[in-house]
């Protein structure tokens, strides 16, 4: 009875002890790293042993050294303290070097009370969490320390809940782009071939980045006015009455009344709804004539013409690339912005292969989806 009572316990402690080397090994992949940088060996000690109970940490003695190690282990710090005063490079350097590639990683400079140079440049270029005069006290030193982690993982925080709620956003733009290409079955695609073709001409002309990604935006919710404009009318095989074609027509106002709704889609509340404006002035619905038309409204214009010429529809086939091309270029100066009309040339054999397999050539030159795909990665 006795041994088979000591034999439980001796399996219950085993258990005890795998359950706490798990414990202690999860604990110890969830730790912070902190950096500490300082060329005095007795305070880098002192340093060292005030942290190492709570964070995993790595030590240079000098900024060439420390820069190495961030360049290695970058993504994997949480925190730096480094010292003002070493040789060959100072900590606001060091710092400020460090800032530009990992601005999300917390700061800390050790000071004396007198280097007012080194606080000022830490805070213009070196984007400082706090600094810490010498000599250190570690108890005050634990707890500023702490304060960074908490301040960095606030951050991160804060940077996934963006994240997040951009990919809402996206989704959301493509989910209504999608459910617009489907109502209207004689066009399907189309806001998408349109989106792709703008952005084959944005990335011809070396836009932004951040413009190349609320044009994509406009041209997926570009045709968006459609919502109002009855099935019957917008699916009708041949050809449209006057008043059928008026009603068609109103889709441009219509997209400025539904997007100005939504905060932070001014820009693209305009655009989408002046993609059949003309350069002449003899479009609607504003009849806006030369560069009164947005920028990225005169590529959506090029984009949605190439897209309607070249697509199937009930009563007649696509044109040939070759005859909608020639029938663009020479309605430059009239229906478009003639400098629009050179970007087009540019890139019209890479707007005939697209439209052979949009899809796969959306992946290559969407910025929504690259966007998502980074979070996903992060
Ligand atoms: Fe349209």
């Amino acid at each position: 009875m006795l041994l088979r009572e000591s034999k439980l316990n001796e399996n219950n402690l085993e258990k005890f002890k795998y359950f706490i080397n798990t414990l202690d090994k999860e604990r110890e992949q969830n730790r912070h790293t902190i950096l500490i940088v300082d060329d005095e060996k007795d305070n880098l000690q002192l340093l060292h042993r005030t942290l190492r109970k709570k964070y995993n940490i790595l030590t240079a003695s000098n900024g060439v050294e420390a820069l190495d190690i961030v360049k290695k282990e970058g993504s994997n710090i949480s925190l730096i303290v480094s010292d003002q005063r070493m040789p060959n490079m100072t900590g606001t350097e060091f710092l400020a070097q460090v800032a530009e590639n990992y601005p999300y990683i917390v700061k800390m400079l050790l000071t004396g009370y007198t280097d007012l140079d080194a606080m000022v440049d830490g805070v213009n270029k070196c984007n400082l969490f706090q600094y810490i005069s010498k000599p250190v006290d570690p108890n005050d030193l634990e707890l500023i320390v702490n304060n960074g982690i908490n301040a960095y993982e606030l951050t991160l925080s804060k940077n996934t809940l963006l994240n997040d709620l951009r990919e809402l956003f996206f989704t959301t733009v493509k989910s209504i782009s999608s459910a617009l290409d489907a109502k209207d079955t004689y066009t399907h695609g189309h806001s998408h071939r349109v989106t792709l073709f703008s952005l084959v001409m944005a990335q011809e002309m070396e836009l932004d980045e951040n413009f190349i990604e609320e044009i994509e935006t406009a041209g997926l919710l570009h045709d968006i006015g459609k919502i109002g404009v009855p099935e019957d009318i917008l699916c009708k095989p041949g050809r449209l009455t006057d008043e059928e074609y008026n009603t068609i027509k109103q889709h441009a106002a219509s997209a400025r009344k539904i997007l100005d709704t939504i905060p932070g889609l001014k820009n693209i509340s305009l655009w989408a709804s002046c993609h059949h404006e003309r350069w002449d002035g003899k479009g609607y619905p504003n009849q806006f004539k030369e560069e009164e038309i947005p920028l990225p409204a005169r590529i959506l214009a090029v984009a949605d013409t190439y897209d309607a010429m070249t697509s199937n529809r009930s009563y007649r086939k696509g044109l040939p690339h070759e005859v909608a091309a020639e029938e663009i270029k020479n309605c430059g100066g009239t229906q478009f912005d003639p400098k629009m009309i050179e970007v087009f040339i540019k890139v019209e054999n890479i707007f005939k292969e697209a439209a052979i397999d949009p899809v796969k050539f959306y992946d290559q030159y969407s910025r929504l989806n690259k966007a998502i795909e980074e979070k996903e990665i992060c």
